[in-house]
């Protein structure tokens, strides 16, 4: 228990984050069903309250969430900056490029650097798959993962469940589970945090998962996640009640995996003919940022089924959702 001010509810059906605390949010597998319901009831409570003429709540008054991010971000790292402001917390935001880091000092520095400052929170994203969890042993605040190399990117999944049951169930349907939802994600599944942190997400809420990618895209071990493999893109969209496409991360590759980028398009894109094949009632995601024209055609991105616009607005309520459970008072923690 700490000696912090006692919690400040938004009105609305917020309850109190239940000890004991889970202290840093670094992977959707230390999570249990329970957990991510919390979250996303209290990330919908914030979303009422961001209707509202007033926005910023004193939530979190006199806490400092610093931002660290040792990769290029636009979304998620003014989404986390947003969603900590809307909440009355002192914000950074650290660029490695620009920062210390590149004069090559260590994560462990920067770490004891942000803490000297009185850092509550540390929300890093970091080329290296597994940095904020060592991050987590050498710091006492809190760490979220923002994104870390190929691994993992909570809060991404997070939102994207959120999206799916805006869309698909209603707010106060089913608990907070997408039981029986068939969600396929789609592409570079190899590089992706998010399709990883997803796959464990969406299953741990109930939804079938179906990944789909070349061969070479595909993780070796693809048997060891909670989720169904295929390479037949039009079957899998006949059934699909959401159709999630990823990026293809050039950056993070080091040979060729596909042909041509043509090839790639032609095998794997979500064009407006592929779009005709979902059920009518389906939706299109993608995290961004996008290459149009690659992955996803620009009308695809741009109709009606398309939530990516959607998926930005909800990265702050559920993002507003972490840091208020994760540093909102007494009962701090995640679950
Ligand atoms: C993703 C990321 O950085 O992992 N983007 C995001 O956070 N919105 C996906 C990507 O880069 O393709």
């Amino acid at each position: 228990m700490s000696d912090r001010a006692p919690l400040q509810l938004v009105p609305g059906d917020l309850r109190p984050p239940a000890p004991p605390a889970r202290r840093h949010l670094l992977s959707v597998a230390d999570l249990e069903r329970s957990d991510l319901e919390r979250l996303l009831t209290t990330a919908r409570s914030f979303a009422l309250s961001q209707e509202r003429d007033t926005k910023k709540l004193p939530t979190l008054r006199g806490r400092l969430v610093i931002n660290v991010f040792y990769e290029s971000s636009t979304r998620t790292s003014a989404s986390f900056e947003l969603a900590a402001k809307r909440l009355s917390a002192d914000t950074l935001s650290i660029k490695a490029s620009g920062s210390s880091a590149e004069k090559g000092e260590s994560l462990k520095d920067t770490a004891l650097t942000l803490e000297a400052m009185g850092s509550d929170a540390i929300v890093v994203r970091h080329p290296a798959s597994g940095a904020p969890r060592r991050l987590a042993d050498w710091t006492s605040g809190r760490v979220i993962n923002a994104g870390d190399g190929t691994h993992e990117h909570p809060t991404q999944a997070l939102l994207d469940a959120f999206t799916i049951r805006q869309r698909l169930v209603g707010p106060d349907q089913r608990g907070q589970g997408l039981d029986g939802l068939r969600v396929t994600i789609v592409g570079d599944v190899l590089h992706s945090r998010v399709a990883r942190s997803n796959v464990l997400l969406l299953d741990t809420l109930g939804a079938e998962v179906t990944v789909v990618a070349p061969p070479t895209l595909m993780p070796w071990a693809i048997e060891t996640w909670p989720c169904k493999a295929s390479y037949d893109f039009d079957a899998e969209l006949r059934k699909s009640d959401v159709v999630m496409m990823l990026r293809v991360q050039q950056e993070r590759m080091s040979a060729a995996f596909f042909p041509t980028v043509r090839e790639y398009r032609r095998r794997y894109g979500l064009d407006t003919g592929r779009m005709a094949l979902l059920p009518e009632h389906a939706i299109v995601m993608h995290p961004g940022p996008m290459n149009r024209g690659v992955e996803i055609a620009a009308e695809v991105a741009d109709s009606p089924r398309s939530t990516i616009v959607a998926q930005v607005a909800n990265g702050v309520t559920v993002r507003m959702a972490v840091l208020y459970l994760m540093l909102g008072g007494a009962a701090e923690g995640l679950s």
